[in-house]
């Protein structure tokens, strides 16, 4: 979950190495680095933290050459100091790693043995130190990596350059994603489109164990047996625009603004308006033949999994299985023949869900995809794509994406339940009409939302709060507890209301909020015996509902009022107040709310 950028330009490339990593600043930002060939000599600047400060490194001691690698980090191996910033590099070979190389130690020890002087703690460097070894051989470049590469095991995105080869980058791919872009005597390489768009729409995506020995004119692709192979080049439709904050203080709030406009454009992509009924793209499916559903992601997209489960054995009749793709990856799950096995991922790079789609795809599942990013691997790797059109989501925390993606999943339930006879007419057509309010319930909603101060206010002042939800409610809790925690740092938990007391009664006090998320469904009257409980030890409870206070009966410290709907759709309106109450108490505490602390946008490591 590193970016990783390389430039065999025609003029000095820093800037654009620079440029480039800014649009790459999501998979990490705990310091950054930038290596080029400089009359013929390998130089480079790093430094701690956000890019800003390599760029301020770079204005007061400039670098000059035409080619060059650029490296913005998410630490896995050694802590986020300059020392540990990429490029890694001697005399010889400069790298830049994405991933994780596991047999990093024995590398590591075998080359002290012969000699080799560490300088970080990084695994990365066990690569320079590696391919210089093959080099001291007498191995040309290629070679040399040609064989260290034979030595890796683990994940990895490469790209490396050497001293006296101006026209030479090499790139490497083993689970990590890479992309060459091919220029006008110019060539490039990225971690993915976006980061390329400014200089290039024309891309090749390295396939998985390959890897590629990149000049001006010439690129040479070679697959994990070292056979020379062709990769197509495709079109990206990635945009070079720079993409900002418009007039909101932080990226999160302005996706979170976006909510209305991009699921309207995603649950457009999937129902047909005139005749009230989803109308989906030709997928290559027959959903009328699938007898079980798996369901895999993580984070925030786990938590839309985790709804969709609710909807799909509640309206399609079909058992459903899901689990945290990062432990479903490695259970052994037995999975039947006539299964659907569906990936939820805004990046469509996640590792962990990555594994469990080729683990799915192993056993025999045909797969579907939910992705916000429709060049990701995951993206290319699904039978068929279901795509969220959210826009490009820029804060670490999820907002728009994962309504987007409720709003998709909403729709392939009644596809599946129509392809089943599971749903009537009558009740697609009430559901559809309902899908097609909630654009509007949420513009209502975020009119309101002065009124999220004074609770964050509250919030603010709590070290641990309760989120409770029960049924599809559930999901919700969990959700609006990982938000809460991951921009804010308050310590947070979301559980199934009817499991308080079985254990986290126990923390209830009058200093634990404890948001509930409610709306007026079947199962309002049992979450509101589980609200009394907690009234009873003195909670403090945050009651997100579109039923009145009143209809509590207990004491509230806040009550969020949302539009009444449909209970199917409620998961997609009541994200929002959850998503806003998490963003205005980072707000108060004064915390990075689009680059919290210790995260990345893109998890491209296990
Ligand atoms: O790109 P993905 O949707 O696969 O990412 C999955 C999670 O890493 C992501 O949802 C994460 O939990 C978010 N930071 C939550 O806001």
């Amino acid at each position: 979950m590193c970016g990783i950028v390389g430039i065999l330009g025609s003029k000095p490339v820093a800037n654009d190495l620079v440029e480039a990593l800014r649009r790459l600043e999501y998979r990490g930002y705990d310091s950054a680095g930038i290596a080029t060939v400089q009359a013929g000599q390998l130089a480079r600047r790093r430094a701690e933290g956000k890019l800003t400060n390599l760029a301020n490194r770079l204005s007061d001691e400039p670098l000059g050459g035409l080619s060059g690698i650029g490296h913005t980090r998410w630490a896995t191996h050694g802590k986020p100091t300059e020392d540990n910033a990429h490029p890694h590099m001697n005399d010889h070979v400069s790298v830049v790693h994405n991933g994780i190389i596991e047999n990093f130690g024995e590398l590591r020890d075998e080359l002290i043995e012969a000699g080799h002087t560490f300088q970080s703690e990084t695994d990365t460097e066990t690569i320079v130190h590696l391919v210089t070894h093959y080099m001291n051989t007498g191995l040309q470049p290629e070679e040399a990596v040609k064989a260290a590469l034979g030595r890796l095991k683990g994940a990895f995105a490469l790209g490396i350059i050497f001293a006296n080869h101006d026209d030479l980058m090499i790139a490497a791919r083993q689970g990590s994603p890479l992309a060459i872009g091919h220029g006008d005597g110019e060539m490039y390489l990225g971690s993915d489109a976006i980061a390329l768009a400014p200089f290039t729409t024309a891309l090749t995506y390295l396939g998985e164990g390959d890897w590629a020995a990149i000049t001006r004119n010439e690129t040479r692709i070679y697959n994990r047996e070292g056979e020379r192979v062709e990769r197509p080049k495709v079109t990206s439709v990635a945009s070079a625009l720079t993409i900002d904050k418009g007039n909101h203080r932080h990226f999160m709030h302005k996706e979170i603004h976006e909510q209305p406009e991009v699921i309207s454009h995603t649950l457009t992509n999937y129902i047909d308006m005139a005749n009230h009924q989803v109308d989906f793209p030709e997928l290559g499916l027959d959903l009328a033949a699938i007898d079980r559903v798996t369901l895999s992601a993580c984070g925030t997209a786990y938590y839309a999994g985790l709804v969709a489960k609710y909807w799909i054995e509640r309206y399609a009749r079909l058992p459903v299985q899901i689990d945290v793709a990062s432990e479903m990856r490695y259970r052994e799950a037995p999975l039947p023949a006539n299964g659907l096995a569906v990936f939820i991922s805004q990046s469509g790079e996640t590792a962990d869900t990555l594994a469990t789609l080729r683990y799915c795809r192993d056993q025999g599942q045909t797969i579907a995809s939910i992705v916000n990013v429709r060049t990701s691997t995951i993206a290319r790797e699904s039978d068929a794509i279901l795509p969220t059109l959210a826009g490009p989501e820029i804060g670490v925390a999820s907002t728009k994406a994962f309504t987007c993606q409720l709003a998709a999943l909403a729709c392939l339930t009644l596809a599946l339940a129509r392809a089943r006879n599971t749903i009537s007419k009558e009740e697609e057509r009430e559901i559809i009409a309902a899908l097609t309010e909630v654009p509007r319930h949420i513009a209502t909603m975020l009119r309101s939302e002065p009124h999220y101060t004074d609770i964050a206010y509250e919030l603010s002042k709590a070290k641990d709060v309760l989120y409770l939800g029960r049924g599809i409610n559930f999901p919700l809790a969990m959700e609006g507890a990982l938000k809460l925690k991951e921009i804010s740092y308050i310590h947070a938990e979301g559980y199934a209301a009817g499991e308080l007391k079985h254990g986290p009664i126990a923390l209830i006090d009058e200093k634990m909020p404890v948001v509930v998320v409610a709306p007026k469904d079947a199962l309002f009257e049992k979450t509101i015996s589980n609200m009394q409980e907690v009234a009873a030890r003195g909670g403090q409870m945050i009651l997100i509902s579109d039923a009145s206070p009143d209809e509590a009966g207990c004491p509230l410290m806040q009550h969020i009022q949302t539009p009444q709907a449909h209970p199917f759709v409620m998961p997609l309106i009541q994200a929002v107040p959850v998503q806003l109450l998490a963003y205005h108490t980072a707000v108060q505490m004064g915390t990075d709310v689009d680059q919290p602390r210790n995260l990345a946008k893109s998890v491209t490591v296990e």
